[in-house]
């Protein structure tokens, strides 16, 4: 049998237990060009809370009824596509369900032999070609450059802050609590780190980039992005990733009031989707796996198991309670 998630209500606020419908149904045969996979791995992601919503965005939202799309990774199964064979590792949108029937579109082979699969959602999976992209190509940092990330030590913020490093920056994370500042300085090498659940961001931000900053990273939004634009430095890049912080706010978003900062400070400001870089993943994904091998980019994955438990999961990405790249293990076994 096959459990899958389905959208059963669009969500108001913070998704609840009606918000999605486990269904049970037997998994079909595969039919010729076809072949099925069970999914390991489902990449949890706060972009899928805007998804639920019902309205424009950079892709079509999940319809009522339908399958909670996921990024998803797992092994070929059975093959009548001559494109793929059993015991392959693949990666794709195979959504919220344990098995998959696919006619190949979409998937993508994946060598696991020298990293665990899980890595292929995280560091070496969307997230990190967010951080990738994000940071090099709109946030065009350069050698010394003042570098501050908010959601530091979440999937996309822990590799942009590393890259950062990587490239000359000075780096300051922004993250909720004591554990996650320990984890961004003292095991992935970021210079400072502030804790905006316990520190005054606009103080905080001040006594680490004494100077102003060149480039912030935005991951949630809010007040965090107002007091990042209260410190530009002349010709400052703001690459607005995300903004976490509002996703369950929509009715009622806050943008940053003091946004004439830019004009000031002859600064930018600049959205970016990464499915817009996907004919350059291969390269950025070789380069990172050699950072990856040489000991300089470090990840972590918080991995809760079962389909089950998919609500309560998904809720971590809000409350923070994970660290690094959240995941599903929804293997049958
Ligand atoms: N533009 C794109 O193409 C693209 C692609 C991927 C992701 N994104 C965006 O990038 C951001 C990070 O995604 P991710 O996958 O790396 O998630 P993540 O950082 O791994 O998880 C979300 C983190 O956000 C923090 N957070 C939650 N509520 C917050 C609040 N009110 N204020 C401040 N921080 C809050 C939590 O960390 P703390 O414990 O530190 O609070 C949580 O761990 C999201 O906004 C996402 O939508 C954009």
């Amino acid at each position: 049998m096959n459990k899958q998630l389905i959208l059963n209500e669009r969500p108001k606020g913070m998704p609840d237990s009606n918000t999605w419908k486990l269904l049970e149904s037997p998994i079909p045969d595969i039919k010729d060009g076809e072949l099925l996979i069970q999914n390991h791995f489902i990449s949890l992601d706060p972009a899928m809370r805007g998804w639920m919503n019902d309205s424009k965005s950079y892709i079509e939202p999940v319809q009522l009824g339908d399958l909670m799309r996921a990024g998803t990774i797992g092994k070929v199964l059975q093959s009548n596509n001559k494109n793929f064979q059993v015991g392959q590792t693949v990666m794709g949108w195979s959504g919220v369900q344990q098995y998959t029937v696919s006619n190949g579109e979409g998937l993508y082979p994946v060598d696991d032999s020298q990293l665990p699969m899980q890595k292929f959602l995280g560091v070496l999976g969307m997230p990190g070609m967010t951080a990738y992209f994000g940071i090099l190509q709109v946030g065009k940092i350069k050698e010394g450059d003042v570098v501050v990330v908010s959601g530091a030590a979440g999937a996309v913020g822990s590799v942009v802050g590393q890259i950062a490093k990587i490239k000359g920056c000075y780096v300051v994370g922004i993250a909720g609590g004591e554990e996650k500042c320990k984890y961004i300085t003292n095991q992935l090498g970021f210079d400072a780190a502030i804790d905006y659940r316990s520190q005054n961001i606009f103080d905080a931000i001040k006594e680490t980039c004494p100077k102003g900053l060149d480039v912030y990273f935005d991951n949630v939004g809010g007040e965090i992005l107002e007091a990042a634009l209260s410190r530009l430095r002349k010709h400052a890049r703001i690459v607005i990733c995300g903004a976490i912080s509002q996703y369950n706010n929509i009715d009622d978003m806050k943008g940053p009031r003091n946004y004439m900062s830019l004009l000031v400070n002859r600064a930018t400001m600049q959205g970016m989707v990464v499915m817009d870089y996907a004919n350059q993943y291969p390269k950025a994904m070789q380069e990172m796996g050699g950072w990856i091998m040489e000991g300089k980019l470090k990840s972590n994955e918080s991995i809760y198991e079962g389909i089950e438990n998919f609500q309560e999961t998904f809720k971590r990405l809000f409350t923070g309670e994970k660290l690094g790249k959240l995941l599903l293990k929804v293997i049958d076994k």
